[in-house]
């Protein structure tokens, strides 16, 4: 076994995380449900979310029986929604095909929704003790630094360096110890800001720190700014009530309620006629709200309408009047939270004046 995985798994095993939520089970659909989560949310955000999903969900034959919609409601705030679908697509077809048992087959693994080699890594070594290396963005760090990798982690040509070489790394037994040692030496000692060498179990064999150069790897992704939208939100309101229409299926909050939005300037009460057949007078607006997803940033202004008659010529399903309060426990973005909280605490406002 390599001197790397020897001390690695000897430094887990006192210094590491031992007691986070999906820890201390060989359940694959547990193990499975945190990697998902942990893919691009930080732990302490995903420990909740975690902990509420597995009590609604708390195996994969429940998840594969939910509906999309409560699937997402379970997931909302927590970002990056295909996540989600893919979760319940992968439940769905675990119990369809593969009799709703997770499979050990570290290929099977990777040809279903939303898992790639790092997660079904993740998944195989921590549930089954397979030797499969993971290789997310902390451990791209941890390797870069250690054997002086240079160039961006995230190039094809960089990439398959850092995959052999994580390969060529690994432990013949203790992959549970091993595969966590990786993930926690990232999170906790080989950070991206302030690393704590002098806690480092791989100081005196780390390349970067030999030649002064952990501060300078891993090499950032060459930068381009980021693009800028905007969008206005609809706040139709009737009485207490306001309206949110369901997403289309795929793209930017896939399957989520939400405000109507349009990119329009102006003539918005015409747009309502014609797009609802709602008689609509415009209000103040609210503050901008900024919102920033992985590769743009959108700017969206909330205009809130008022409508007198609430009778439309859209069909439900797609659209549904709830109050803010209804419409906070379901499925939406967190853009739309937001609003329902300036709603619900102007409501109050009014009520205790
Ligand atoms: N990030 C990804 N997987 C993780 C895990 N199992 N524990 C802590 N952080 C993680």
């Amino acid at each position: 076994m390599s001197a790397f995985a020897n001390r690695l798994i000897a430094w887990q095993k006192v210094h590491g995380r031992h007691d986070l939520p999906w820890q201390n089970t060989r359940d694959p659909y547990a193990i499975y449900v945190s990697e998902i989560m942990l893919q691009q949310s930080q732990v302490a955000t995903v420990i909740g979310y975690y902990q509420k999903f597995m009590q609604r969900f708390p195996n994969l034959t429940s998840l594969a029986q939910a509906s999309q919609d409560e699937v997402l409601q379970y997931w909302s705030g927590l970002g990056y929604y295909s996540r989600a679908r893919n979760l319940h697509k992968t439940a769905q077809r675990i119990a369809a095909d593969y009799a709703g048992v997770f499979p050990e087959d570290f290929l099977v693994m990777q040809s279903l929704p939303g898992i790639g080699r790092s997660t079904a890594a993740a998944i195989a070594s921590f549930a089954f003790g397979q030797a499969q290396t993971i290789l997310d963005g902390n451990v791209k760090r941890v390797l870069a630094r250690h054997f002086l990798v240079e160039g961006w982690t995230g190039s094809p040509k960089i990439e398959q360096t850092l995959w052999r070489l994580a390969e060529s790394l690994l432990p013949k037994q203790g992959m549970v110890a091993y595969t966590q040692g990786l993930m926690d030496l990232g999170a906790t000692v080989c950070t991206r800001n302030k690393p704590r060498c002098n806690d480092c179990p791989m100081q005196l064999s780390c390349a970067a720190y030999k030649t002064q150069a952990v501060h300078q790897l891993p090499t950032p992704k060459p930068k381009k700014p980021m693009p800028q939208k905007t969008t206005t939100m609809l706040v139709l309101r009737h009485g207490e009530q306001v309206m949110l229409e369901k997403r289309p299926p795929t793209g930017i909050w896939g399957g989520l309620w939400s405000f109507p939005e349009t990119d329009a300037m102006g003539g918005l009460e015409a747009l309502v006629q014609s797009r609802f057949g709602l008689s609509a007078q415009t209000q103040t607006p609210l503050a901008t709200l900024s919102h920033a997803f992985s590769h743009y940033k959108l700017a969206i202004q909330v205009q809130p309408m008022h409508i007198d008659q609430r009778l439309t010529h859209v069909a439900e399903p797609q659209y549904v009047w709830l109050s803010p309060e209804e419409a906070n426990a379901a499925a939406i973005p967190t853009p739309v939270r937001k609003i329902l909280q300036q709603l619900m605490a102007e409501a109050q406002t009014k009520k205790s004046a």
